[in-house]
Parts: structure tokens; C-alpha cells; sequence
């Protein structure tokens, strides 16, 4: 199961520090701003982060929608009392999130790349090769479709015993329909897929949050067949597709031939090959 972290989590350590430490003062000015709630996640499930965060001592963390950056700050101040790692946050915009980060003094740990999660988190691993990931939180697209992109986007790139936590998870309270589409996907894996162990809590947040630790690797427990893909298997097994095999298989065969013949040396050979078989005549 996965190791869940005990109440309260707000610890007495960190209720010391919050005088001192400057990340503490922009999380307190945005804890007070009305506007911070409810699209940032509550400070319980802030605070979850930040303790997960410190006990798994993680090297890379993906964020996908960071908002004004309230679990982001969390998460970065806690990479930065582990003296290591790195934080990557994607978001539509980033620009109010990573400022910030800049008046928190994180900027450090945490790198923001603003677009299309679905299409950015490709592109990072394009740009950085394939470094794993020990933890993502997920609170960006909350539709199915965004929330099933994502996914696709991170399954490959996670490590095993990895964490992928869902925000939004209970679509009756949030009116979210994807976090629970992908969770429900994971919790009935069959053999083969990547499995995962499923926790959710809805006594941090009322929206709930999910989280979902690998426990195997597997094949992608949510993969989609691309369209192209799927009309073609739909025509191999029809007669068309067969006549239409047939036909392609003509046109190749036709356009061999005609190659064949253009060519200067298959003419050489084949003029010597007749003038040898007429001379054979001959004889
Ligand atoms: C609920 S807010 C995130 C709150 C943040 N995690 C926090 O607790 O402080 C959702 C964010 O996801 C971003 N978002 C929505 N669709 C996205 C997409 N397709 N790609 C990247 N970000 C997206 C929005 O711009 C918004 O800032």
C-alpha cells in the first residue's frame, strides 16, 4: 500500500520556521488571498506535498498546472531543505507562478515551461532525453481527454515505485470528470499493464486527491490505438482490403518492371541473353 502520511500536516517544525524563512511569506500572502482558493489546492494538500516530497527526497518532480504557484511553492521548498533536486512545472501560463517562485528565492529548484502540457511534456523529453521522474502531480487539464493526454504523455517516463498524484479525483464535489476517468483505469490494471497501488483521500480536500504509487512496469494501462492505425486493422480484415492489397501489390509489380527495363545494364543483359539464345539456335 501506499505510505500515507499521518495527521497533522502542518508539523511543528515547519510552524517554527514560518517566521524566518522568505518562501514562508509569499505562502502566507497567498494562503490570506480569497482569490488563491479554491484553484489552488487547499494548504492541507499543500502541505501533503511538501511532507511527501521530504521523505521520498525526489531527484525530478513534475508539476502540470501550477496556477499562481501555491503547491509549487510548497513542493520547491521542500526540494530545498533536501539540498537536491528539481522541480519541472508546465502551465497555460506560468507568468504570475514564477514570479512567485522568484520573490520565494526558489527559482533554483524550479523550472516552468509554459503551453500545452499534452504537448510540452513530449517535448521536454525530446529536448532532455528520457530522465525519470519520482513524482507528478497532476492538477492541469481536468478534462477526460486532457487528463487521459497527460497520462500518455508521463506513463514512460516515470520511475517504478514513482508517485502520479491526482487532484479532483470526485467529480460530484469538483464537476471534473477526467482525474476519476484515469484513476479508475489504473485501479483495474489486468496483468501485463503498468500497475499501480491506489490510495484516495478525500479527508485532505473535499475535492479529494489520489495517489497512485507504480508498483510494476507494464504496458500503458490507458493506451489508445491511433486512428490510423485502428482503420487499418479494420480493413485487413475486410475483402476490400484484400482486393485492395491485391491491386497496390499490381501497381508495385507493374512499376518494377518498368524500372527494370529503363535501366541500361538489364537492357545490355537482356539484348547478350537473346543474341545468345539465337546464336544457340544457330547452332
Ligand atoms: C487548478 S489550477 C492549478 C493549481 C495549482 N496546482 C495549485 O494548487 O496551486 C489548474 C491550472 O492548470 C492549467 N491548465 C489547464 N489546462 C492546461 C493544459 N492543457 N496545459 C497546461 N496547463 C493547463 C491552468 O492554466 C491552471 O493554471
Amino acid at each position: 500500500m501506499c505510505e500515507l502520511l499521518p495527521f497533522p500536516y502542518i508539523s511543528q517544525e515547519n510552524l517554527q520556521r514560518e517566521q524566518t524563512e522568505p518562501e514562508n511569506a509569499v505562502i502566507r500572502r497567498l494562503t490570506a488571498d480569497p482569490k488563491s482558493f479554491p484553484a489552488s489546492v487547499h494548504p492541507s494538500v499543500a502541505e501533503y506535498l511538501y511532507q511527501l516530497v521530504r521523505r521520498i527526497k525526489p531527484a525530478l518532480v513534475f508539476e502540470i498546472g501550477c496556477y499562481i504557484g501555491f503547491s509549487t511553492l510548497h513542493m520547491a521548498r521542500a526540494l530545498k531543505e533536501n539540498g537536491s533536486g528539481r522541480l519541472v512545472s508546465f502551465d497555460l501560463n506560468t507568468g504570475v507562478a514564477s514570479d512567485n517562485i522568484k520573490e520565494a528565492c526558489l527559482s533554483d529548484h524550479v523550472e516552468f515551461i509554459q503551453g500545452n502540457s499534452s504537448v510540452t511534456v513530449k517535448q521536454y523529453f525530446l529536448d532532455h532525453g528520457d530522465g525519470k521522474i519520482d513524482l507528478v502531480f497532476i492538477d492541469g487539464d481536468h478534462t477526460r481527454r486532457g487528463c487521459v493526454a497527460d497520462f500518455n504523455a508521463l506513463h514512460d517516463h516515470v520511475k517504478k515505485d514513482g508517485y502520479i498524484i491526482f487532484h479532483d479525483i470526485y467529480p460530484e464535489r469538483c464537476r471534473w470528470k477526467g482525474p476519476r476517468l484515469v484513476l479508475d483505469y489504473l485501479k483495474t490494471a489486468k496483468t501485463f499493464f503498468t500497475q499501480f497501488d491506489v490510495v484516495e483521500r478525500a479527508d485532505i480536500d473535499a475535492f479529494g486527491i489520489g495517489i497512485c504509487r507504480m508498483v510494476s512496469q507494464g504496458k500503458n494501462p490507458l493506451i489508445v490505438i491511433p486512428w490510423p492505425k485502428r482503420m487499418s486493422l479494420c480493413l485487413k480484415t475486410s475483402r476490400v482490403s484484400r482486393w485492395l492489397e491485391l491491386k497496390t501489390f499490381d501497381a508495385h509489380y507493374e512499376r518494377y518492371l518498368d524500372q527494370r527495363q529503363s535501366n541500361p545494364l538489364i537492357f545490355l543483359f537482356n539484348i547478350i541473353l537473346r543474341g545468345c539464345s539465337k546464336f544457340g539456335k544457330f547452332l
